[in-house]
């Protein structure tokens, strides 16, 4: 039997967690099939029934040897796969725009972390791909590094198909959607692979699964699931991860449709002339600038005819789109895009900004300390400061604060875009190391 049809069916009495008891007149949303692992539910940290047969299913569809279903996020999937293939003091090569849950990974793993630099969009000031090539120096540099960690797509939309003789991890907390049409890019082969249902699929928040495709690493990285996730997941995002699943099976005639809504999309985009469309490889994702506005501006503009956006930087904006999206949502959108008032192009472009420099490990940081952000250069940073969303960092822990990040900070700060630190002191004050 099917989680969903059971949870529809549960007519016993709970005299157990959670505390709501399922009664209506509390108002809690989606309590109706908010249960706790009773008998006959499974249980998600040693499934042998329903949850067991979801997660086959999902291994069969995403074309995995072995999937878990996370109910926190790709978060706590990122910091199992790296805990898994993690040992004593090695190094682990990452790409500099992993998102923070990499980061806290290899702090929690004390791994010494060498950098990927990623190839850099000039025009729209953003990372793009990762080359094999830039892999390939990186191990050579480092034979004995315990993985490669990556993040295809990007939040813009790039992708990287890339593959190293050492264990490698592919962060596609972006790319869920990418197994099931034609037009989308080919989900990456690797070791492990992470996705978020819920950024591009029908699923609620904080569904998400990781496929493991090297035996090696299947009852590790069980095992870290079962140290990171909480102990009472949640059936209401677990329903919806079976949802997701049985939509995916026959999800044929909804990606078509959705492919004609976007063809229309850019169609209709491209002839306005002041709209410049990103080149990305996932055209889901709608990454897009016009002359003479910042991404703030025309995030405040598509507000005004009661469009939120993902995300808004310098200069672009990033819409998600997914194939849950209706025609409606696509023409409020041209509508909005179309009313914006033209102007001149001002921008003439971005620099690649330098790879920070690193003075220690984050974990080697024991103390902090507060310093004004204009006293804090070449001081060493003691906290994450990023862009949020979608979380990678601008800076972290133990790399030395540049004059260029100064003045980067304070121009993403003027310009409006959400800029987020640990310690909640920017744009004033940083922390550093003592
Ligand atoms: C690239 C990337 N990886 C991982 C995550 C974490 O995903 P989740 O929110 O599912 O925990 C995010 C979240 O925005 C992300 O952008």
């Amino acid at each position: 039997m099917k989680l969903n049809d059971k949870l529809q069916n549960n007519d016993l009495y709970p005299f157990h967690m959670p505390g709501h008891k399922r009664n209506k007149n509390f108002n809690i949303p989606a309590s109706e099939i908010d249960i706790t692992e009773i008998d006959g539910f499974d249980n998600l940290h040693s499934p042998t029934d329903l949850l067991d047969d979801m997660q086959k299913e999902i291994s069969k569809l995403f074309g995995a040897k072995k999937s878990i279903i996370s109910v926190n996020g790709s978060t706590c999937c990122i910091l199992a796969a790296i805990s898994a293939v993690a040992k004593e003091n090695a190094t682990i090569i990452i790409a500099r725009n992993c998102h923070k849950s990499v980061y806290n990974a290899c702090y929690i793993n004390k791994l010494k972390v060498e950098y990927i630099e990623p190839e850099y969009n000039t025009e729209f000031g953003c990372y793009k791909n990762i080359t094999q090539k830039s892999i390939d120096t990186a191990i050579a540099k480092h034979p004995n590094a315990c993985a490669v960690v990556i993040t295809s797509p990007t939040y813009e939309g790039y992708i990287s198909n890339v593959s190293c003789n050492i264990p490698l991890i592919i962060d596609s907390a972006h790319g869920a959607h990418f197994s099931f049409a034609d037009f989308l890019p080919k989900q990456a082969k690797a070791d492990i692979v992470i996705e978020s249902l819920h950024k591009t699929l029908p699923a609620l928040t904080q569904s998400a699964v990781i496929h493991i495709n090297n035996e090696k690493f299947f009852e590790k990285v069980k095992k870290y699931m079962n140290i990171y996730e909480t102990s009472s997941p949640s059936y209401v995002i677990m329903a919806s991860i079976e949802k997701c699943t049985d939509f995916l099976k026959n999800s044929e005639s909804y990606f078509k449709q959705y492919k004609i809504l976007l063809d229309n999309f850019y169609n209709k985009v491209n002839k306005l002339g002041n709209i410049h469309l990103l080149k990305n490889d996932d055209i889901t994702r709608i990454v897009l600038k016009a002359d003479g506005y910042s991404g703030e501006e025309l995030a405040n503009h598509l507000r005004k005819f009661k469009i939120e956006v993902e995300g808004a930087f310098l200069e672009y904006i990033i819409l998600i789109s997914t194939v849950c999206d209706t025609e409606d949502g696509f023409n409020m959108l041209l509508l909005a895009l179309s009313n914006l008032e033209k102007r001149d192009k001002i921008h003439t472009g971005y620099e690649k900004p330098d790879l920070p420099m690193k003075d220690c490990e984050t974990y080697e940081i024991e103390e902090t300390k507060e310093e004004y952000l204009e006293k804090a250069k070449n001081k060493v940073c003691g906290e994450y400061i990023y862009a949020y969303p979608p979380g990678s960092p601008i800076i972290a822990p133990g790399e030395i604060i540049s004059d260029k990040f100064v003045y980067q900070i304070k121009k993403l700060y003027e310009s409006g875009v959400n800029i987020l630190s640990d310690s909640n002191l920017l744009p004033l004050k940083i922390l550093t190391k003592k």
